[in-house]
């Protein structure tokens, strides 16, 4: 497995990321011996990144990472995030970054993980009520006191970024990023670039469409995430499926699956790129690390840069305002 630097934290070029195994895609039900054979499985070939969050479950998933890395914790990178829980309340949408929340935040994640310090602590979304000089205050101490390592900033935009770096260096942003969600190009990237901050694509499969699986929206159990997200219903997810096959037609002429090809022109973008599928299966996450080795020529990313939009937007109309702030 490749490595790269994520500003001067050294992480695996492919992660996993561990979402899924408790939240937004659970479907009938969760299987934790499953998700922890397919942590180990990672980390056995050479994946050193995991991406977790408080609120998934909320707080499960960070409980099972800290059981699957029992006795290994010192052979990975573990990022996790805080901000979309209030935990004294009374934040509208729950969105917290006050220096007070997150001090209640990082002890909670530092306790379900099993662990002394988080070697990357993102803000999940921009905090209208707090300032981000205020909240990156707050993680500047608590690099201080040795709790984190590194600061991460999730779905910022460039100004929130150019002041969040003014305060303490970011190491990362984390924004959604694939084939069929390029927002981050035209704004966030060339920041990123300029300031040196790595970038950790998310969702880099496309939550999970672009890999071809995903046919009809009845796979999807009532309470799955993408049930309601624009792109999975009614005639925007007919209209994706072109897209998808398109994909797949070019993962046949590479000869790899659509999944390793969306990763593979990720990892095209540029150094500082670090995406995270995630996959609560080992036969899948060996199939994802396996990506990390494909070299595609200027003529397929060229076919793959000039893929037809998707049809409808990436979050629901209430997500997207948390965009990009
Ligand atoms: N910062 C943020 O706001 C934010 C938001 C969303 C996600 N994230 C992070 O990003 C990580 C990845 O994003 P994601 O899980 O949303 O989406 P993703 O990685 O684009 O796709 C995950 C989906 O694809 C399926 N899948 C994975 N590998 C596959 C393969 N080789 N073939 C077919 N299907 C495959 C998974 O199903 P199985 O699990 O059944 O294999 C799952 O349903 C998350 O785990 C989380 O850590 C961050």
């Amino acid at each position: 497995m490749k490595h790269t630097t994520l500003r001067d934290l050294d992480v695996s070029r492919i992660g996993l990321g561990t979402m899924g195994m408790s939240f937004g895609y659970t479907g009938a039900g969760t299987d934790d011996a499953e998700s922890v054979r397919t942590v180990h499985r990672a980390l056995d070939l050479g994946v050193t990144f995991l991406d977790t969050a408080e609120i998934y479950g909320p707080y499960v998933n960070e409980e099972l990472v800290g059981r699957a890395l029992k006795g290994r914790r010192d052979q990975v990178v573990v990022a996790t995030k805080f901000g979309m829980i209030s935990h004294a309340g009374g934040r509208p949408g729950n969105l917290d970054s006050s220096p007070a929340n997150i001090r209640t935040a990082v002890e909670g994640s530092l306790e379900r993980l099993g662990t002394d310090h988080i070697d990357l602590y993102y803000q999940h979304r921009v905090d209208p009520h707090t300032s981000i000089e205020d909240a990156v205050g707050a993680l500047a101490e608590l690099v201080a006191e040795g709790k984190i390592r590194h600061i991460g900033l999730s779905e910022a935009g460039p100004d929130t970024i150019r002041r969040a770096h003014a305060v303490h260096p970011v190491t990362a942003v984390q924004s959604e990023y694939s084939l069929w969600t390029r927002d981050v190009e035209e704004r966030v990237l060339p920041v990123l670039r300029e300031l040196g901050i790595g970038f950790v694509p998310y969702s880099p499969l496309g939550h999970g469409f672009l890999t071809g699986t995903i046919r009809s929206p009845e796979q999807f159990d009532d309470t799955d995430w993408r049930k309601n997200n624009p792109r999975f219903t009614g005639e925007n997810f007919q209209r994706n499926l072109a897209l998808a096959d398109k994909v797949q037609a070019i993962a046949a002429e590479v000869g790899a699956t659509p999944a390793q090809v969306a990763l593979a022109w990720l990892l095209a973008k540029g150094e500082h790129i670090a995406p995270i599928p995630g996959t609560k299966r080992v036969a899948r996450v060996e199939e994802n690390v396996a990506a990390d080795v494909i070299e595609l020529t200027a003529d397929q990313i060229d076919k793959l840069n000039n893929l037809p939009p998707a049809a409808g937007e990436h979050h629901d109309e209430e997500q997207m305002q948390m965009i990009e702030r």
